[in-house]
């Protein structure tokens, strides 16, 4: 908090007008001393008017490039003081703001982005991606929906280091094969089966999957480019000797849950024989790669292409640290990562650090994570995971009450008031004069209680969120970029 938080600078300025009265009226040493502490009292005003917090929207000029941190919008602590405030005045406590940084040795302990439709999170991804790009390091952003802004906004700022591929306008992508790096020919089967459902009954068919994906790649490895169209080939079309001699009818049933899959993941765009993109290529030439999935036209292919992409980037980022660390830090940024997270993937969450990969993931909801991994445990899992969480507005108390209970308790002074009035007679033994008594009474104790107040997370404006990094609280807001 700073010292003209709150009222103390109309007290100052008070006390200003006070000493300038003072000097008016006397003279000599008590005229020259006030008027010294009149100018005083007024510069002191002035350099805290300078960084007052400005109304309405925050805006920059340029992407923001500091020097061992990157900047998440401008804002304050949050702590025990702030908590008080808004539980006395039921209004969330305001401060002069400062900028926010995020240390650079905190950010491969990835960051998560939550906030309910329309509430800034694509533009703090946006903000994060510039200043990624500026700094010259290596760029993934899977984007599913296709948020025109943000692509026209990253591609003038990469230049010649774009890379883009996009599902909706293959005229304009360049082609990726998402199985052309693998180490061992299973890693392909383990690819192809994370996209088969595993729930419930559909387990047994995930199995069938992988079993008869890792025979027809076995097939493929070493004879042939590895690309979906060549193992649809060889798992479906015309199957390899070691599926031709299974009878026919069973070994539909059983690749029942492949064909489907395939029949998404046709597009040429995705099994060029040889060049295209590749993550090494993004790794070594510091280049920005930009997914553009167009999920509002196919949600299926956009969702299993994003998965493949982000198992294909795990193996890869596996590799290079088995190797040696890579040239630098690659950055994964995921808008919607509900329509494109695997439990597979999320396990890169847990297990990536030290690895020179730093994910930013957004979500709506924490209800989307559940639905996307399968259980409210893994859902659970992703966001402790995350070193810094940060929340816009959530759309409902459920959400709100995940990050209120993350963001912890602090001991809170509540005041009670209490007022009695009772009839003197029978207890005071006066009769006429006082025949009724009142007794008012008032106590303050200490309570745990929410350090952010779930109807705060609710509460928040449009560009305004709450961020928990490394067990601080900060309350924020984004800037907008010109
Ligand atoms: N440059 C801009 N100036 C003013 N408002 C903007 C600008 N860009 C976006 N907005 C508005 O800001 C709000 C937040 O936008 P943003 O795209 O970041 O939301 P979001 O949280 O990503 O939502 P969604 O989950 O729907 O993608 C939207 O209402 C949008 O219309
Ligand atoms: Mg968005």
């Amino acid at each position: 908090m700073r010292w003209w938080d709150g009222t103390a600078r109309i007290h100052v300025a008070v006390a200003a007008a006070n000493a300038l009265a003072l000097a008016a009226m006397t003279g000599g040493v008590a005229r020259w001393a006030s008027l010294g502490f009149a100018l005083a009292a007024a510069a002191l005003i002035v350099c805290s008017l300078r960084s007052v917090t400005p109304r309405g929207e925050l805006r920059l000029d340029r992407v923001p490039e500091r020097e061992g941190g990157v900047v998440i919008g401008s804002g304050f602590e949050w702590g025990r003081e702030e908590a008080q405030e808004t539980v006395e005045t039921g209004r969330a406590a305001a401060r002069t703001e400062v900028e926010l940084l995020l240390p650079d040795d905190i950010l491969d302990r990835h960051i998560l982005i939550v906030g309910t439709t329309g509430t800034g999170k694509t533009r703090l991804l946006e903000l994060l991606i510039l200043q990624a790009v500026a700094r010259g390091d290596a760029v993934v952003v899977i984007d599913p929906k296709g948020d025109e802004g943000l692509l026209r906004r990253v591609r003038a700022a990469a230049g010649a280091r774009f890379r883009f591929f996009s599902l909706p306008h293959p005229e304009s992508s360049v082609r990726y094969n998402p199985l052309g790096r693998y180490r061992d020919v299973r890693e392909v089967a383990d690819r192809i089966a994370a996209l088969l459902p595993s729930a419930g009954d559909a387990l047994p068919f995930r199995n069938f999957g992988w079993e008869i994906v890792h025979e027809a790649a076995s097939a493929i490895h070493g004879r042939k480019p590895m690309t979906l169209r060549n193992l649809k080939v060889a798992a479906i079309d015309r199957p390899v000797p070691a599926l031709a001699g299974r009878p026919r009818e069973h070994f539909l049933k059983t690749a029942s849950a492949l064909l489907p899959l395939f029949s998404k993941l046709s597009s040429p765009l995705l099994s060029p024989e040889e060049g295209g993109l590749s993550w090494e290529g993004v790794d070594r030439g510091r280049e920005v790669a930009f997914l553009s999935l167009g999920s509002m036209l196919g949600y299926e292919t956009a969702s299993a292409v994003a998965k493949l992409a982000l198992l294909d980037l795990q193996g890869y980022v596996g590799a290079r640290y088995a190797y040696g660390k890579g040239p630098g830090p690659i950055w994964l940024f995921v808008d919607e990562l509900g329509d494109v997270v695997t439990p597979e993937f999320s396990s890169i969450l847990s297990k990536s650090r030290g690895m020179g990969m730093r994910v930013v993931g957004c979500v709506q909801t924490v209800a989307d994570l559940e639905a996307a991994l399968g259980s409210r445990a893994r859902a659970g899992q992703v966001l402790g995971s995350a070193n810094t969480v940060i929340q816009f507005r959530a759309p409902g108390a459920e959400d709100a009450e995940v990050f209120s209970r993350m963001a912890g308790e602090r001991l809170v002074r509540m005041v009670s008031e209490g007022a009695a009035y009772e009839p003197a007679l029978l207890s005071s033994g006066f009769k006429d004069v006082d025949d009724f008594r009142a007794r008012f009474s008032e106590s303050s104790d200490w309570r745990e209680h929410a350090l952010v107040p779930a109807w705060a997370v609710t509460e928040l404006p449009v560009f305004h969120y709450f961020a928990r990094v490394t067990g601080k609280i900060l309350r924020g807001r984004v800037p907008l970029l010109r």
